[in-house]
């Protein structure tokens, strides 16, 4: 084990505040992915994230507060269900898209004038993000961080999931485990005139209905029934482009019906296919099958698992990844979106 993989103790969390105040960047371990962080205010700092991911630089970054009580410092303005929200759901995968105070830097906003917020709840991302803000008070202190990976590739789940996407270019990964939730937040933008949500994750559209009292809209102006998607948006939101988090190996979904006819199909054509199911039965003749994994069929133990396995397929070099399609119930509406953003020609 080299140094920088012991476990995280609090002489890391100094080092870790360190660099941020050096502008350097630090792996941090959240709830949902791992992230990429850096100073904030800093924007420096934020400029080595979009050298790093290799992302373009119009693409905003969201801004991990210690407590919900810091949000004045960074957002100008926040609705009464804005506030609501951070109340019901922070620490937690919710991020709040609001206008931003003048003095927040363009840089992290990708040059508009809204900035994405939020609390994460990971101890250790809360340890750092409070030591980073008695650092720096009564100054604001913020973490940028967008997931941990390079652009438009697989989120990172687990310190070795960064490792692999970004070894050197960072400065120190915190290992905090697996993640818990395993897809990023659910995106709310209250900068426009009705709240809508962006990106969706564990957090559900009537999750935030309970607690605001309406539902809020969908990205590409649907509201949740079912399946609908945001893959027809505007690249205002990178999670919005069509190929997003996609493995190398070319990847297709397939209705839970069809999914065993269509191994079959595939494995008498010759070709090598990963398979990935969360309800069809294992075919008996395996064939030319590269690989068989079955996730739970319930939709939160199947996102905490679902970055680490189409990483895991993808490193086998197969033809193809075939993914049984999931449910078209709200539950798994945050899954749906990312395997159709995996499934789109990058
Ligand atoms: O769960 C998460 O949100 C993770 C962890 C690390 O917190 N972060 C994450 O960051 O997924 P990233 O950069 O991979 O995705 C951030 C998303 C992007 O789609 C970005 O466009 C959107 O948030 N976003 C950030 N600020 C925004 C803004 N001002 N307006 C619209 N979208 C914004
Ligand atoms: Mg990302």
């Amino acid at each position: 084990m080299t140094e920088r993989e012991t476990p995280p103790r609090s002489g890391q969390l100094h080092q870790a505040v360190a660099l941020l105040l050096a502008g350097e960047l630090v792996a941090l371990p959240t709830e949902t992915v791992y992230g990429l962080g850096a100073d904030a205010a800093n924007p420096e700092a934020v400029a080595r994230i979009y050298t790093a991911k290799g992302r373009p630089a119009d693409h905003p970054l969201i801004v991990h507060l210690a407590a919900a009580s810091h949000l004045a410092q960074w957002a100008a303005e926040a609705p009464p269900a804005a506030r609501a929200l951070a109340a019901a759901f922070w620490p937690g995968p919710l991020t709040l898209i609001l206008k931003k105070q003048d003095w927040v830097p363009l840089a992290v906003t990708g040059g508009q004038d809204t900035i994405g917020l939020r609390v994460p709840a990971h101890p250790l991302a809360l340890e750092l993000l409070a030591a980073f803000a008695a650092a720096r008070a009564p100054a604001p202190a913020g973490i940028a961080a967008p997931s941990a990976n390079r652009f438009g590739r697989i989120s990172p789940t687990t310190a070795a999931h960064v490792r692999e996407e970004l070894g050197e270019a960072i400065s120190l990964i915190l290992d905090g485990g697996p993640c818990e939730i395993g897809i990023e937040s659910t995106i709310v933008d209250f900068s426009r005139a009705a709240p809508e949500i962006l990106r969706p994750g564990a957090i559900t559209a009537s999750d935030i209905a309970r607690v605001t009292g309406a539902p809020p809209r969908l990205h590409g102006g649907r509201r949740e029934s079912g399946m609908t998607g945001a893959d027809d948006a505007a690249p205002r939101v990178p999670g919005a482009l069509a190929a997003h988090y996609a493995p190398r190996t070319p990847l297709r979904l397939a209705d839970s019906a069809a999914f065993s006819a269509e191994l079959a199909r595939l494995a008498r054509a010759g070709q090598r296919v990963a398979a990935l199911a969360h309800s069809a039965a294992a075919p008996r003749d395996a064939g030319s099958l590269s690989a068989w994994r079955a996730l739970p069929a319930e939709p939160a133990a199947y996102a905490r698992q679902i970055y680490a396995s189409l990483r895991a397929l993808d490193a086998l070099g197969a033809d193809l990844i075939l993914v049984e399609a999931p449910p078209e119930l709200p539950a798994w509406r945050a899954i749906a979106d990312r395997l159709r953003r995996a499934a789109a020609p990058s």
